[in-house]
């Protein structure tokens, strides 16, 4: 190596504070009640929440669409993608070699106050397959692995019930089991007699078929007996019976929504669910979901891909959905994620759905602890600090960074940060990075 290699190597301002950008979408929560607003406001004294607006998400990365922009280093003003560019060893060699020099992750922050679309992403091979032939619909090429960590109560649909659920409420619900249709009805009834929880290949082809039966059920059937069953409900409701057991709250908040929407009845195929905070759920390829409440950090493939079905006013592909589904049935506990603590800090919880694109730390320090080590990672990571205050600094930057509620800060592969606490109510923060081998 020579002399002028090795003063390539090593990045000049290796850590630095970025601002990155909101989406008002309609279905984000509102003004001082959505976290999205409260952290870009935290990060950034300047920002001006207005109470009547929708803060959607906050995004942390280098989309196109929504590129952060540094904030501290002689580098200020820079989007994160033009630095990343000019200097790709940040994200480490690995990364580098593995995704041809590009950051492969989106880290973003949620506040919904409205159900989003009934939706699933198609894995990587068929990914591909749908961009080559629909490239104006399935805009890109890559697979969209995505997590969600409840910052809040977070509520959200997730793959298909246990079949022995299914079948509780199409007995419980004439006008679910009318839109499911009698014959499939019958055959899930049967499915469910030998193998309630639906594990089986044929219980799978059972229900696929009968939901593929219903998302291409006759529009005006769908409609009369969405219309029956909320003015059923409703009555109820007013009468101040319970409905509870035929999680009837549920699917008139979805008919509220999405008035006349088709997709109020697929709270009866998939779980619901609400994570506590620090939970989360993992997405793979091909599973069913659909976020309805609550605040979330998410991390995700950085892609476009998403085949939508329902709860929408976008472009729905129901045959592809009903085609691409897994089917994989499960209770609304096994669809919670399992985290374990990093052997080499107990500080970190790991989030790592074992796929290359990301894995989410979450660093937890105590109250009264003085000081941190953000240790080093192999791969560019982003922080972004939820609770605490402290000031940071690294081998590699000379100024001394100042950290609060909201701050955000991209970390080079091979750095570490020192924080040194200045509350003693501890800190809390999240960490989206690479984990790769
Ligand atoms: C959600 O929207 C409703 C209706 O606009 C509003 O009353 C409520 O405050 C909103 N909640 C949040 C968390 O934004
Ligand atoms: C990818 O998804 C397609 C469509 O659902 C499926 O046929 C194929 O088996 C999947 N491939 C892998 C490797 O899971
Ligand atoms: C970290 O805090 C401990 C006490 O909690 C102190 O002894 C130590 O000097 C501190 N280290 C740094 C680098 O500030
Ligand atoms: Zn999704």
């Amino acid at each position: 190596m020579t002399f002028i290699d090795l003063f390539c190597c090593v990045p000049s301002f290796a850590v630095f504070t970025l601002q990155c950008a909101v989406k008002n979408n309609a279905w984000g929560s509102i003004g001082t009640k959505s976290e999205v607003a409260l952290l870009r406001q935290g990060g950034d004294s300047t920002f001006e929440l207005q109470d009547d607006m929708t803060y959607a998400e906050l995004w942390m990365g280098t989309h196109v669409k929504g590129d952060s922009i540094l904030t501290s280093s002689e580098h200020a003003g820079k989007t994160l993608s033009q630095w990343v560019e000019e200097h790709p060893d940040c994200l480490g060699s690995k990364v580098r070699s593995k995704f041809n020099d590009q950051l492969p992750y989106l880290f973003k922050v949620l506040s919904i106050n409205k159900t989003l679309s009934i939706q699933a992403h198609p894995n990587k091979t068929h990914a591909e397959q749908l961009n080559a032939k629909h490239p104006d619909i399935y805009v890109d090429d890559n697979h969209k692995p995505e997590m969600a960590l409840a910052l809040t109560p977070f509520e959200g649909m997730n793959g298909f019930k246990r079949l022995s659920k299914i079948v509780h409420f199409l007995e419980a619900i004439p006008e679910f089991r009318t839109v499911v249709g009698e014959k499939e009805t019958k055959a899930l009834q049967e499915a469910c007699r030998t193998d309630p929880k639906g594990t089986s290949d044929s219980a799978k082809a059972v229900l696929k078929k009968s939901f593929t039966s219903f998302m291409n059920r006759d529009e005006s059937l769908v409609s009369e007996q969405l219309d029956k069953l909320e003015k059923r409900f409703q009555k109820l409701v007013d009468e101040g019976q319970d409905i509870s057991n035929v999680d009837g709250e549920i699917f008139l908040r979805l008919c509220k929504e999405y008035p006349g929407d088709a997709g109020s009845f697929v709270s009866y195929f998939f779980n619901v669910m609400t994570l506590k905070p620090g939970e989360a759920m993992f997405l793979q390829a091909n599973e069913p979901h659909a976020y309805m409440s609550g605040d979330c950090i998410e991390c995700m493939a950085c892609s476009d891909n998403v085949v939508r079905a329902g709860l929408t006013a976008k472009y729905k592909d129901v045959p592809t959905l009903c085609e691409m589904l897994s089917y994989i049935t499960s209770t609304p506990e096994e669809r919670i994620f399992d985290s374990h603590v990093d052997p080499s800090d107990p500080c970190v919880t790991i989030y790592n759905p074992a796929i290359p694109d990301f894995a989410i730390a979450k660093v937890e320090i105590l109250a009264e602890t003085r000081n941190h080590t953000l240790g080093a990672y192999d791969s560019g990571s982003i922080v972004l600090f939820i609770r605490g205050s402290a000031t940071a600094t690294s081998s590699s930057i000379s100024e001394t960074l100042s950290l609060r509620r909201g701050s955000v800060i991209f970390v080079a592969a091979g750095e570490s940060v020192q924080l040194n606490l200045e509350s003693n109510d501890g800190l809390l923060a999240f960490r989206a990075y690479c984990p790769l081998d």
